[in-house]
């Protein structure tokens, strides 16, 4: 562990994510497109936006997590007139399936926006008014190719095959319309050089490499920011024929959810303790709107940009990104009904580097939940409860040797734990967080090896046994606060089964490094393994 956190220092750390050290944490997932259920993609930035939200309200950070739904343009109008609905009466229906998968999975979130609430839609007219009359909106022509799958204009030079979208591969479409433009050009100097001073932070460097040869290229045009061809948006103030663009809409949530408004008589409280966002959670494929447009609209509001971005990769299939449309059907609802809501956050965060692709395999899944956690956590746990109940009646023994044993000089030691989890999750690296916690868990196990309790119980060495079963015990407390962000119910669940009082969600993160705060005499109940070896 110490070799970990070592190394974090030594390459990773040249700065430190302020939002770990500050009151304030606001964290975003993008808003997803309700042209379809959601999957697997969508279910992977939710759940890590949730493990930073709960991981920083336990820090005792004042948290806003915001999530939700992208209900207008061309696409959901598509998917609503292929059911033969309204497009309202489809993103009414459409809300449902994201809602109830995020409350299967625990998301945490403190509002689930949707970009047809009336406050948003109000912001976002006030907003559109605010640029024109200064300037940084004005009428023109816009006469290209645009991909309604991707929402996106594309210049001919980035087709494929003379007329095929370069992200999803689907037939772009010819447009010619009147539009207004935002003039994100102007902004570029001043975001180039915010990229540079580190004031902006994109996450992985690749990706904060990519945004800068973009900007350097000189190729950036000003952006189109509203559409005549379709009627499903929020309507340009005075001018009823246009509506919106999508996009410009739906980046302007996450200053609606907490509250924003550029008229500042309207604006609620909120928005100046949560921004500037601390982390905002995108796919690497929604880089340029997040990273180029959507920042010059901060600035052209005058707003401070958020303190970092990171873009995910994707999850694949057949080394093919997934998704619904292409008939890559990976339901996360199946997942979760066969392995449950904890093994499916653990899984996707601890199997793949965040910031690269993963290809997705159920047996990788399968394999992951027997040894990780039906084999190291949960037959942790269930040892100890049998060993506790056989040798003390369930009940915690005292420590006669006062923790200087090696296994709690190490656990509760600040670097191997607190620090690494927080330099870890500074960085959004949950598949290292995870090694770091499962290198204590195989730890406690062989700690058992090594001890043998079984063999002290035979020779009648009382004491060390009761300081090798205490010393279990209150690994198994501080585990399960490390694990809690990741797995929440398992957490509570340890929690409870090991006779700590209240929830694992209330107790400061801090005290995963002190050692001693589970009281002897606790009940530490024996109960069903924690994850069942799946058997394929
Ligand atoms: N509505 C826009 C986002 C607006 S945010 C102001 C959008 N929606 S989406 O539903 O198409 O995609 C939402 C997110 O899901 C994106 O970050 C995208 O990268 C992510 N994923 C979609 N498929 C994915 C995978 N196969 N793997 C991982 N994430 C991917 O874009």
């Amino acid at each position: 562990m110490y070799i970990i956190y070592a190394f974090l220092h030594r390459y990773c750390l040249g700065y430190t994510i302020k939002s770990m050290a500050k009151d304030a944490f606001y964290v975003t997932t993008p808003i997803y497109y309700v042209n379809d259920v959601p999957h697997i993609g969508h279910a992977y930035s939710t759940v890590a936006a949730d493990v930073l939200a709960r991981f920083n309200r336990c820090l005792g950070n004042n948290t806003f997590f915001l999530t939700g739904t992208d209900e207008h343009g061309q696409k959901v109008a598509r998917a609503a007139a292929a059911k033969e609905l309204t497009p309202k009466q489809h993103t009414d229906q459409m809300v449902k399936p994201f809602k109830d998968l995020w409350k299967r999975l625990n998301i945490s979130y403190d509002r689930f926006i949707r970009t047809t609430d009336k406050d948003h839609e109000e912001m976002v007219q006030a907003i559109f008014n605010k640029l024109k009359e200064q300037g940084d909106i004005y009428a023109g022509h816009y006469e290209g190719w645009y991909c309604v799958h991707e929402e996106t204009f594309y210049p001919e030079s980035q087709l494929e095959d003379g007329n095929k979208c370069p992200e999803c591969k689907r037939e772009v479409e010819w447009v010619k319309e009147e539009n207004y433009y935002f003039k994100v050009k102007k902004y570029l100097p001043g975001l180039l050089k915010l990229i540079k001073a580190g004031d902006f932070n994109i996450l992985p460097q690749t990706r904060q490499n990519e945004v800068v040869s973009l900007i350097e290229s000189g190729s950036l045009e000003d952006v189109s920011i509203s559409r005549t061809g379709i009627k499903w948006g929020v309507p340009v103030p005075g001018d009823p024929e246009h509506v919106i663009y999508v996009w410009f809409d739906a980046l302007l949530n996450y200053l609606s959810g907490i509250g924003y408004h550029p008229n500042n008589n309207k604006q609620k409280p909120t928005f100046n303790g949560y921004w500037p966002a601390d982390v905002q959670i995108i796919g690497k494929d929604i880089l340029k709107f997040h990273c180029i447009i959507w920042p010059a609209m901060l600035l052209a509001l005058g707003l401070e940009l958020p303190e970092m971005i990171f873009a995910h990769g994707f999850l694949t299939l057949g080394q093919e990104k997934i998704s619904k449309s292409k008939g890559m059907v990976i339901n996360p609802n199946d997942l979760i009904d066969k392995y449950g809501a904890d093994a499916y956050r653990y899984f996707f965060l601890s199997e793949f580097t965040f910031g690269l692709d993963g290809e997705y395999t159920e047996e990788t899944m399968i394999k992951k939940i027997n040894s990780d956690l039906a084999n190291d956590l949960g037959n942790l746990v269930h040892r100890t409860a049998n060993m506790m109940q056989k040798y003390f009646d369930g009940v915690v023994p005292a420590e006669i040797k006062n923790g200087d044993n090696w296994f709690a000089m190490h656990i509760k030691h600040p670097e191997n734990n607190a620090e690494a989890m927080k330099a870890t999750l500074g960085q959004l690296w949950f598949r290292l967080a995870l090694e770091s916690i499962w290198g204590n868990v195989r730890i406690l196990n062989k700690y058992i090896e090594d001890s043998a309790p079984w063999a002290l119980k035979k020779e009648g060495r009382e004491e060390e046994l009761a300081t090798v079963m205490y010393t279990l015990a209150e690994g198994i407390r501080i585990i399960s606060q490390l694990i809690y962000p990741f797995m929440p119910e398992t957490a509570q669940k340890i929690w409870e089964q090991i006779g700590m009082p209240g929830n694992v969600a209330d107790e400061p993160f801090d005290n995963v490094a002190k050692w001693g705060l589970l009281k002897p005499d606790s009940t530490f109940k024996v109960s069903e393994p924690l994850f069942p070896r799946i058997e394929v």
